[in-house]
C-alpha cells in the first residue's frame, strides 16, 4: 500500500485551520527534529514525523480580552488528548492504516505531560523522539507557537522530508530482503 505522505496530512484543510494556533514554523521545525532523532532512536521515521508535525493541533485558543491568559490555559488545556484524537480522525481518514494511526495518535497523547497528574511515564522510543523532537524547538516563553514560516517555504520542507523518508523506508525495506 503507498504511504500516506507528511505533504498529503500538511495541505489537509483541518490541519491548516489548527496549525494556524499552534505555529505552521514549529510543526514543520519539530517534524524535522523528529526525523533526526527516529534514526539515532532507530524508530520509524513515517510515524514518528506524523506524530511531530500534528502533535500541537489539538490546541484552543485561551484568549481573555484579546490576550492569551497562561493561567487559563494551563488549568483547562487537555491539547494533546485533543490533539491526539483530531490527529487519528484525520489519519484515518487520509487512508492511514489503523495500526499507524494509532501509535501516532498515542505518541501525541504523551507528547507532553503537562496535563497529566505527577508520576512516572514509562514513553517508548517512539513516544521519547516525538517528545524530544517538541523540546528541540522549544522557545522561552512559548515564543516557538509564534514564529512564521513563509508557506511556499514550509511545504518545500514538508517535501523534502517526504523524499527522505521514502529513502529510508525503501533502504530498510532493501537490506531486509538482502539479509
Ligand atoms: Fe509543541
Amino acid at each position: 500500500m503507498e504511504r500516506v505522505t507528511l505533504e498529503q496530512i500538511f495541505v489537509h484543510p483541518i490541519t491548516k485551520k489548527y496549525l494556524q494556533r499552534s505555529g505552521v514554523a514549529h510543526a514543520v521545525a519539530v517534524a524535522e527534529y523528529a526525523y533526526i532523532f527516529s534514526k539515532r532512536f532507530a524508530v520509524n521515521p513515517d510515524l514518528a514525523t506524523k506524530a511531530a508535525l500534528l502533535h500541537d493541533i489539538g490546541h484552543y485558543t485561551w484568549y481573555r480580552n484579546g490576550e492569551w491568559d497562561y493561567n487559563l490555559y494551563k488549568e483547562n488545556d487537555i491539547h494533546a488528548i485533543k490533539g491526539a484524537s483530531r490527529a487519528h480522525k484525520l489519519l484515518i481518514r487520509n487512508g492511514e492504516e489503523r495500526q499507524a494511526a494509532k501509535e501516532i495518535a498515542v505518541a501525541i497523547l504523551l507528547h507532553t505531560d503537562s496535563y497529566l497528574p505527577e508520576g512516572e511515564l514509562q514513553l517508548n522510543p517512539l513516544q521519547q523522539v516525538v517528545a524530544m523532537a517538541d523540546e528541540a524547538d522549544e522557545e522561552y516563553g512559548g515564543n516557538h507557537h509564534y514564529k512564521e514560516i513563509d508557506p511556499e517555504l514550509a511545504l518545500t520542507r514538508i517535501r523534502a522530508l517526504d523524499k527522505q523518508i521514502d529513502d529510508a523506508l525503501n533502504k530498510a525495506d532493501t537490506s531486509s530482503k538482502h539479509a
